[in-house]
């Protein structure tokens, strides 16, 4: 069973940004990642349409011998995680907008948080909000049209720019310290964002801790990868194998699906 793959999903290519830190931090493991690109962006589907998704991609990662399944959508966990796990054996790692530490150590009491409609509006979203963000101010944007612009490989466009220029303006009036990236996606707009940002505003962006929760887990239950060398990579995209290979560098094996 440790030899068996760890199973990623998203919506898309935006998980591969989760998918890079546990093949970094857990280089003996195996993996097969889907990208479900033909049905992205889950962001504005229901929350039962983001469920039947979710179900699909879970069964198909099993089918395939998958020992846990890390949901590297946002806006999946939020709607679907407590469903899949209260219905598969099989460990759940999920993510979700990193409110905690921005809420503990905003100095302006004010933070911004970046996610699709289907993570702002889900009950989990609003839960942990309830929770850590008592006297701090909370601008909520969603990031609409920001998923197609890069599952359609326009990442560094002029488009994609005049959307985060409007997204921000709100944040940067409101005069936040933290803006928390609340899409597997946005970590690709890193580098835009910090040159459109004042220096004082910090980025949070959970995909190391995902990967840090994903080989705790595995470890705790004792299915870490302990023979070496035998790792494969395989990525699997229902949409557009060259826009994934690009996001990835043209450094891994990615092949299509029609899943
Ligand atoms: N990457 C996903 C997330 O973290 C989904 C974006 C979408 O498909 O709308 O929320």
């Amino acid at each position: 069973m440790s030899n068996q793959p760890i199973g990623i999903f998203d919506s898309g290519i935006g998980g591969t940004s989760i998918f890079k830190e546990i093949n970094a931090l857990l280089p003996n493991e195996s993996i097969i990642y889907l990208a479900d690109s033909k049905n992205a962006p889950y962001g504005n589907k229901s929350e039962s349409e983001i469920l039947q998704l979710s179900i699909k991609n879970t069964e198909l990662l099993i089918k395939k011998g998958c020992k846990i399944i890390v949901v590297a959508c946002n806006t999946a966990t939020t709607n679907a995680i407590s469903f899949l796990r209260s219905h598969y054996t099989i460990p759940f790692i999920g993510i979700e907008p990193a409110i905690k530490p921005a809420a503990l150590n905003t100095k302006s009491k004010a933070i911004g948080i970046l996610a699709t409609k289907g993570t702002l509006s889900s009950d989990l979203f609003h839960k942990t909000l309830d929770l850590y963000t008592n006297q701090i101010k909370v601008i909520e944007q969603i990031g609409e049209g920001i998923v197609p612009l890069i599952e359609s490989g326009k990442l560094d466009s002029k488009a994609m720019r005049d959307l985060l220029q409007l997204y921000l303006k709100p944040m940067l009036m409101a005069d936040i310290d933290y803006l928390v990236l609340g899409c597997t996606h946005y970590p690709y707009l890193i580098p835009m964002l910090t040159n459109m940002l004042p220096k004082h505003v910090k980025i949070i962006d959970s995909g190391l801790a995902v990967a840090k929760q994903t080989k705790a887990i595995l470890e705790t239950k004792g299915l870490l990868n302990v023979i070496t060398n035998t790792s494969s990579i395989k990525l699997l995209s229902n949409g557009s194998i060259e826009i994934l290979n690009a996001i990835l560098d043209h450094k891994f094996n990615v092949s299509y699906s029609n899943f």
